[in-house]
Parts: C-alpha cells; sequence; structure tokens
C-alpha cells in the first residue's frame, strides 16, 4: 500500500498525518480481509506477510515503476511513514551546496542511517532517498517544501526538502537537518536494498 504525491503535496497534507494514519490502518484492515480469501490458494498466500509479521515489522516491498522525478510516496513500515522520494538531477547538484548550513552534513550519527547511507545524499541511488518521515525533534509530521518556495518558514535560497509545522525544523531533501533548529538529527533512514529498479524493500537489507 502506499500514497503517492507530488512534492509539494506533501506539505498540504503535514497537519492530516494522525488522520492518514488512521486511514492507513483501515486499509490494511481491508487488506488483511482479502488475504483471507486468498487462503483458498496457499502457495500464493505463503509469500504474503501476516499482519501480525507487518506489525512486528516485517519488511514492506514498494513499487516505485510509476514515481516520477520530483514526487514522493509514502508507504507504512512498522506503523511508520516511510517516504520515497525521487530526486531530479538539480536536487542531486544542490546537496552539497548546504553542507556548511547542515548539523551533520556527513551523516556521521550512525544510529540515523544504516552505513550504506553514511554519504552526502543518504542513499543507495542518489537519485532516490528512502526516508522515515517522521521528525527527530519530538515526532511531528513535516512537509516536503519545494525548491524556491515564498514559504518564510524555511528562508531564503530554499532549495527543497522538509519542513516540520510543529517547531520549526527544517531538513534537505536528503533528510539532513539544518543547524540552530530544535531537531537534534537527521531524519532515520530504514534499512532497504532495491530488488530491482522498480522494487524497494523497506525494512531489510544485505548488512549481516
Ligand atoms: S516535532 Fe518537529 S520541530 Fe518539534
Amino acid at each position: 500500500m502506499s500514497v503517492s504525491q507530488p512534492f509539494n503535496a506533501l506539505a498540504a497534507n503535514a497537519s492530516d498525518h494522525d488522520a492518514e494514519r488512521r486511514n492507513m490502518v483501515m486499509l490494511t484492515v481491508a487488506v488483511a480481509g482479502a488475504a483471507t480469501v486468498a487462503t483458498a490458494i496457499p502457495l500464493v498466500s505463503s509469500f504474503a506477510p501476516s499482519q501480525r509479521a507487518l506489525a512486528a515489522g516485517a519488511a514492506v516491498e514498494a513499487d516505485i515503476t510509476d514515481l516520477a522525478p520530483g514526487a514522493i510516496k509514502t508507504f507504512e513500515w512498522r506503523g511508520k511513514p516511510v517516504w520515497i522520494y525521487r530526486r531530479t538531477e538539480e536536487t542531486i547538484a544542490d546537496l552539497p551546496t548546504l553542507n556548511d548550513r547542515l548539523v551533520d552534513p556527513q551523516s556521521e550519527v550512525k544510529s540515523q542511517q544504516p552505513v550504506y547511507a553514511q554519504n552526502v545524499t543518504r542513499s543507495i541511488k542518489p537519485e532516490y532517498l528512502v526516508a522515515v518521515g517522521i521528525c527527530t525533534h519530538l515526532g511531528c509530521s513535516p512537509g516536503a517544501v519545494p525548491k524556491g518556495t515564498s514559504n518564510p518558514s524555511v528562508g531564503a535560497d530554499w532549495k527543497g526538502g522538509f519542513f516540520c509545522p510543529c517547531h520549526g525544523s527544517t531538513f534537505d531533501s536528503a533528510g539532513r537537518v539544518f543547524k540552530n533548529k530544535p531537531a537534534p538529527t537527521n531524519l532515520e533512514i530504514p534499512p532497504h536494498k532495491y530488488l530491482s529498479d522498480g522494487r524497494v524493500l523497506i525494512g531489510e537489507d544485505n548488512t549481516a
């Protein structure tokens, strides 16, 4: 299950996050009902993680085949929203120019990402950011704010990224937190790996 949106649409939805999560849970229940019917085909149903397994942290497969440059999709993993944001070439090129303004530009706080995301794009593939969409201050839902916005909350020469409406923390498009904001660390990058160009497994990787 996923929600696909243009990058800037996420901002408008940020304050509706709790309602969205409730809806996602309801949808999950609906999917669970459908899965019960599928038990008549044991070979197929055996590949699907049970709802109990999902709640305990089973990996979630994300289909990003239709994700356009500049768009973002939200998936649910362990009850958390996980964004997959497809960055443009321009967005990727902007990232190193922001380093001086960030708390942890090289992603040295090890708890916030796996080792393979300890780089300037915080990703396996620079084109895709896979990040938990929960603010590292007190857990609100940041919203996406595109480059060139007139939103005064993110300041002039904004290159695009995420803004938390609760206390004003800002993150760049790699989820790196800006200095002098309440959030202490970069957004969390979950363990993940690519099953193919268009499929990402969230919650599992190739590390031992
Ligand atoms: S919860 Fe995001 S800034 Fe406080």
